[in-house]
C-alpha cells in the first residue's frame, strides 16, 4: 500500500524505529491507564531527539496533519488518547537524564524520562525532585509538565509549575524555543515556559526541561489519624501547619467511603479501625529525625485537644510506604465497582463539607442507588470524588456532572484541580473560566498553532 507523501516523509525521517503506520500501532498507544479507549491513529512517531521532533512537526504542519503528544498515558481526562486520523507523537525514546548539578539543585532531562526513574537516580545522589504521584512508575516528565501535575507534596513544594526552571518546546510548525537556561532569576519579559506548563500540549511539545531539585530529606515519617467531624480535620490542618511549618509534606484526607474500599483493595488488616468519618494521612520530612519527634508531639497534642480520635505513627520506612499505599492506589480504589463518574475539583477548604453534603443530596435525588467515594489533597484544597451509579441508568452520569460543576462554580472553585481538561471536561470549562479568559486562550492557540494541528479539540473545540 502506498503511503501518503507526508507519511512517507515521516517514515524517511524517523526510520523503522521511529515510525509505525496505523494498522501496526500497538493497542496500548490508544488506551489510558484505566483502559479508556481512543481511536486508531494514522501513525505513531517515536522521535529520538528534539531535532527529529522539530522536523516531524514541520512535516505534519505542512500537510495539516493533527498530532497528539504522548508521555506515559496516565492522564485521566482523555487528552492523550488519539482520535481517528491523528498522529501519536510518543516521547518514549527521549528518556535521557542529561545532567545533574547538585550545587545548583538542577537536573536537565528529556521529556520521556519516567518520574520514578528520575526519583531513583536522584535518591542515589542524596537529591530529590519533589514531584510525586501515584502514577510515578509510568508518567513522564513531559506529561507532568504539560499537565502541571500536582500530587502528594504540593502543600510543601507546589505544583510542577514551581519546579520547572527552563523548558525546551517545539511549536506546531517545528520552531524550537530554547528556554534551557540554568538560572532561577530571569526577568527578561514574559516567562514563556508558563504558557506550555499545564496547557496540555495544545500550544507546543515539551522536549527537554531543567528541573529544580532539593536535598533529599534525611528523615521522613507518615501518620494516619481519624476524626469524626470535618471541623476536626480543619483544626488538625491548622495545627499541623503551625507545628511542622516547612516539614509538613503531605496532608491527605480520605472519607470513610474511600478508606473502607482502600482497605479492601489492599487486603491487609486496617491500620486504624474502620468506621471513623475521616482519615488523614500526614507526612513530615526534614534533614534529621527531629521531624519525627515534632510530628509525634504534634499528634500527641492533637489527641489531647480532641482534634483527632485515633492515630498511628509509622515506625519504619516500610510502614511509611504501607500507609501511603492506601492513598496511592486511588485509581483502583475508585473502580471497585463501575460505572463511575470521576471528579477532580478545587474548593475553599471552608466550603468542602457543605459541598460534599449538597452533592450527596443531588446524586441521591438523581438515583437513590448512587454512592460517592471522596478523598483528596485536602491541604491543597483539592478533592477527588467518584460517584458510582447503577449500570441500568447510563444517563445518570451526565446528570451527576450537571449537578456538580455548577456547584463548584458557585464556590468559585475549579472544575479541574490537577488532572486537566482534556476532552472529558471541556464542556464544563466555563464553570471556572470566564468567556474573556477562554477567548484569550483561543487567541493564544490561534497565534502559536494557527492550523490547529497540536492536540486539536483538547481543552476547547
Ligand atoms: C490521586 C490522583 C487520582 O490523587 O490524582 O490519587
Ligand atoms: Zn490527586
Amino acid at each position: 500500500m502506498k503511503l501518503d507523501p507526508a507519511l512517507e516523509a515521516l517514515h524517511a525521517l524517523l526510520g523503522e524505529r521511529g515510525f509505525v503506520r496505523g494498522p501496526a500501532v500497538e493497542e496500548r498507544y490508544r488506551l489510558d491507564a484505566v483502559g479508556r479507549p481512543g481511536e486508531a491513529p494514522l501513525a505513531l512517531l517515536r522521535p529520538a531527539d528534539t531535532g527529529q521532533v522539530s522536523r516531524a512537526l514541520a512535516i505534519c504542519h505542512g500537510a495539516g496533519l493533527p498530532v497528539v503528544p504522548q508521555g506515559g498515558r496516565t492522564g485521566l481526562v482523555q487528552g492523550q488518547l488519539p482520535r481517528a486520523g491523528e498522529i501519536v507523537l510518543s516521547t518514549e525514546r527521549m528518556a535521557a537524564i542529561e545532567a545533574i548539578d547538585a550545587d545548583a539543585g538542577m537536573a536537565t532531562v528529556q521529556a520521556g524520562v519516567v518520574l520514578q526513574a528520575l526519583q531513583e537516580r536522584l535518591d542515589e545522589l542524596g537529591l530529590m525532585f519533589p514531584l510525586d504521584l501515584g502514577a510515578r512508575g509510568s508518567c513522564t516528565i513531559g506529561g507532568n509538565i504539560s499537565t502541571n501535575a500536582g500530587g502528594n507534596r504540593v502543600i510543601r513544594y507546589g505544583m510542577t509549575r514551581e519546579l520547572v526552571v527552563g523548558l525546551e518546546v517545539v511549536l506546531a510548525d517545528g520552531t524550537v524555543l530554547d528556554g534551557l537556561r540554568p538560572v532561577i532569576k530571569n526577568n527578561t519579559g514574559p516567562d514563556l515556559k508558563h504558557l506550555f506548563i499545564g496547557s496540555e500540549g495544545i500550544l507546543g511539545v515539551v522536549t527537554r526541561a531543567i528541573l529544580r531539585l532539593v536535598p533529599k530529606p534525611g528523615a521522613r515519617v507518615v501518620a494516619l489519624c481519624a476524626a469524626a467531624e470535618f471541623s476536626q480535620v480543619r483544626a488538625l490542618l491548622r495545627h499541623a501547619r503551625g507545628r511542622l511549618a516547612g516539614e509538613l509534606t503531605a496532608f491527605e484526607v480520605m472519607w470513610d467511603s474511600y478508606f473502607s474500599r482502600a482497605v479492601q483493595v489492599i487486603g491487609r488488616a486496617a491500620p486504624l479501625a474502620p468506621g471513623h468519618a475521616f482519615y488523614m494521612l500526614l507526612e513530615a520530612a526534614g534533614p534529621d529525625s527531629g521531624c519525627v519527634a515534632r510530628l509525634e508531639g504534634m499528634l500527641h497534642d492533637a489527641l489531647q485537644e480532641g482534634m483527632v480520635s485515633d492515630a498511628v505513627l509509622a515506625k519504619s520506612e516500610g510502614e511509611n510506604a504501607r500507609l501511603w499505599e492506601l492513598r496511592d492506589r486511588s485509581v483502583e480504589v475508585s473502580r471497585v465497582t463501575v460505572p463511575i463518574v470521576t471528579f477532580d475539583v478545587s474548593l475553599p477548604i471552608a466550603a468542602m463539607e457543605s459541598f460534599v453534603a449538597q452533592l450527596r443530596t443531588a446524586t441521591l435525588a438523581i438515583d437513590a442507588r448512587c454512592d460517592m467515594v471522596v478523598y483528596g489533597h485536602l491541604g491543597d484544597g483539592n478533592l477527588h470524588l467518584t460517584v458510582h451509579y447503577p449500570p441500568e441508568r447510563p444517563e445518570a452520569a451526565s446528570a451527576i456532572q450537571c449537578a456538580l460543576y455548577p456547584l463548584v462554580g458557585s464556590y468559585r472553585g475549579s472544575v479541574s484541580a490537577e488532572h486537566g481538561i482534556g476532552i472529558m471536561k471541556r464542556e464544563f470549562l466555563a464553570h471556572s473560566r470566564s468567556p474573556q479568559e477562554i477567548a484569550a486562550m483561543r487567541a493564544l492557540k490561534a497565534c502559536l498553532d494557527p492550523k490547529s494541528i497540536l492536540s486539536p479539540g483538547r481543552i476547547f473545540e
